[in-house]
Order: C-alpha cells, then structure tokens, then sequence
C-alpha cells in the first residue's frame, strides 16, 4: 500500500508527504522539478519509505506506469501551474498542466484501481464576494488560475461515475508558512527584509486573503481523504477569517523587528485581483474536527524562527 504524492517537490507536497511519512505510509513523490524545490526531495534521500519519480503529470503513461509498479492505493494531486500570475502570463502552461495534468492522474486512478485521490483545488473558483464562500457556491472563477481548477474538479466529477475511488476535493485558501516555493506577498516581504530593504516594494495592500498554516493544512489534506466517505467530497480548507495584506505587512514587519516603510511597485500590482477571499470552513470542521489556528502572529513567528530571522 503506497501513497504518490503528485508535486512533491513543491511548497503544500513537502508538508502532505511529511504527515504520510510520520503516520508511516510508504510514499512515492512525483514531479518534474520544473519548478518547487529540490531540496524537498533531497532531504528525504535516505528514508526507506519515500521514493522520488522524476515524471511529467501530462506524460499519462508515465503516471500510470509510477501507479503500478508502486502499488499505489491513494493519490494526492498537487502538481500544479499554481502562482496566478504565472499562469496569467501563459494560459496555455496552466491548461497543459492543470487539466491535461489532472485527467492523466485520473486515467492512471481507473488503471491502476486506485482507491482515493484527493485533489488541490482552491478558492478562486468561486465568484469574487465580501461574504465567506460555501462549497454549494456555483463556482464562477475570476482568472486562468481558477478556471483550470474548476476544470479539474469537472473532470473528476465526470471520472466518478465509472469509478468506485472515493474523491476529496480540497479548495485551498491561502497557505503560509516556511518552504514556500512561489513569489506570494509573506516571502517577497521575508525576501526583502532579508535583504536589509528598509523599504519594502510591494503590490496592491487592500486585498483581504484567508491565511492558513501550510503545516496544518498539509495535516488536514490527509486526514480529510481518509475521512471521506461519500464518492466526491469537496472541502474549502480556510480558517475562516480574512485579514488584510497590509496588516499582514505590519504584522511581519514589527515581529521581524527590523522596522520597514512600504512603497508600491506597479510592477507588482495586478491588473485584476478580488479584493475579499474567505472560506466557510463548516465542512471541514465537521469532517475532521478542523480547528486551525487563527493566530496570524504565532504563524508569522513561527516562520520568522524557520527563516532564521529572530
Ligand atoms: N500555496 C497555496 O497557497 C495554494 C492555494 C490554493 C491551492 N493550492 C494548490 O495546491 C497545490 C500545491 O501548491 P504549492 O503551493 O505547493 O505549489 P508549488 O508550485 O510549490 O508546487 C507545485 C509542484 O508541481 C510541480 N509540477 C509543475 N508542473 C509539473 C508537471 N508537468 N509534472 C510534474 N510536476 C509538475 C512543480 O515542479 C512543483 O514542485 C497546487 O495544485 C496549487 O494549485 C495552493
């Protein structure tokens, strides 16, 4: 019994693979390195339990060959174009790896009579609103990004029907925390800070985000899938509260204490992003008795203390 974990050498993967390991699963990692972290992979070189598979998620004969020869029964597909603006940029990458990603998982699911597959979707297919969103929401994604998930989610729904898996969708909110691979708004600034700019450079501030523990979702994901137990479960993973980015800054700023003045970089702003994303996390709640920290401070010095910074 293995568990892959399709984009391992990325920012959410290290996380779900190092819950697995702990719960002493047997894991096979799957990625390109086409973009993440290698040292998410290297740091596991001499654990018995985990095995890397260098594939392409689109490449469907790779993926269904990893799945057999591991005797793989649970999948997590995280391998993902997942940083908006670069999938903004190229809509075709986003497509190829998303979808074409996503149904090559799901052919290697019916072949290798895989049991459960969890799937990272996120909270932008839902329509921008001021209110938390509900999974029973009709999704309306806003970008490139959110359209493809939802096509993910579609094409899982339509793979069920002949299936006996058993589906979690998760739509993340937004993970932070130490290891992030992508440019967001908590490494930029860490980046920066570490630079020694008193002035930090950054994008639009008003946006209101939901920011989860990377740690704790990693941990959600996995209990979430064994927990699920209709043939498609879909779960918003949020704390439920939005904060926003420009007290994030204050917040990281005083607790790095290396005091910092903003300046915006047009460079930075993006030319359409929702100004309000908050989960409804009932669901997840009553799942697997979800109860993150709401504690935007601790998390952010936790990740100071991972960063080196205080
Ligand atoms: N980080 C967040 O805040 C967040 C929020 C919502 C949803 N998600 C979703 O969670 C998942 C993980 O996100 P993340 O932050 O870890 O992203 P990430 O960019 O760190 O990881 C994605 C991984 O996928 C791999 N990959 C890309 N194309 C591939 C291909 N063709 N074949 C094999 N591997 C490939 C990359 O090399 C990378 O290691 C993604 O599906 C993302 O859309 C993340």
């Amino acid at each position: 019994m293995t568990t892959m974990v399709t984009g391992a050498a990325g920012y959410l993967g290290s996380y779900v693979i190092d819950t697995l390991l702990e719960r002493g699963k047997k894991v096979v990692g799957l990625d390109n390195l086409a973009w993440g972290n290698k040292e998410h992979i290297e740091r596991l070189d001499d654990n018995p339990n985990f095995t890397f598979a260098n594939v392409d998620v689109t490449d469907t004969g790779a993926v269904s060959a990893t799945v057999q020869e591991n005797g793989v029964t649970d999948i997590f597909h995280l391998a993902a174009l997942h940083f908006i603006p670069a999938a903004v940029a190229d809509p075709s990458l986003a497509v190829r790896i998303n979808v074409l990603g996503t149904q090559s998982v799901l052919d290697a699911v019916r072949d290798g009579g895989v049991e459960r597959m969890a799937f990272a979707s996120t909270g932008d297919v839902y329509a921008p609103s001021d209110d938390a969103h509900h999974e029973d929401l009709e999704p309306a994604p806003f970008n490139i990004y959110g359209l493809t998930k939802l096509q993910g989610e579609q094409l899982i729904a339509n793979a069920q029907r002949s299936l006996d898996t058993k589906f979690l969708v998760a739509r993340f909110f937004n993970l932070y925390g130490a290891r992030e691979t992508n440019p967001h708004i908590v490494p930029e600034i860490v980046d920066q800070l570490k630079a020694g700019s008193g002035v930090l450079r950054l994008g639009n501030l008003d946006p209101r985000r939901d920011m989860v523990p990377v740690d704790e979702a990693g941990k959600a994901l996995v209990e979430a899938l064994a927990a699920a137990s209709d043939p498609i479960t879909t779960v918003n993973v949020g704390t439920g509260t939005a904060h926003r980015m420009g007290d994030l800054v204050d917040t990281l700023v005083s607790l790095a204490g290396t005091g910092a003045t903003v300046e915006t970089d047009p460079a930075k702003v993006r030319k359409s992003e929702r100004m309000h994303l908050q989960a409804d996390v009932g669901r997840l709640r009553n799942l697997i008795g979800w109860a993150p920290s709401p504690d935007l401070e601790a998390g952010i010095t936790t990740l100071l203390k991972a960063e080196g910074m205080t």
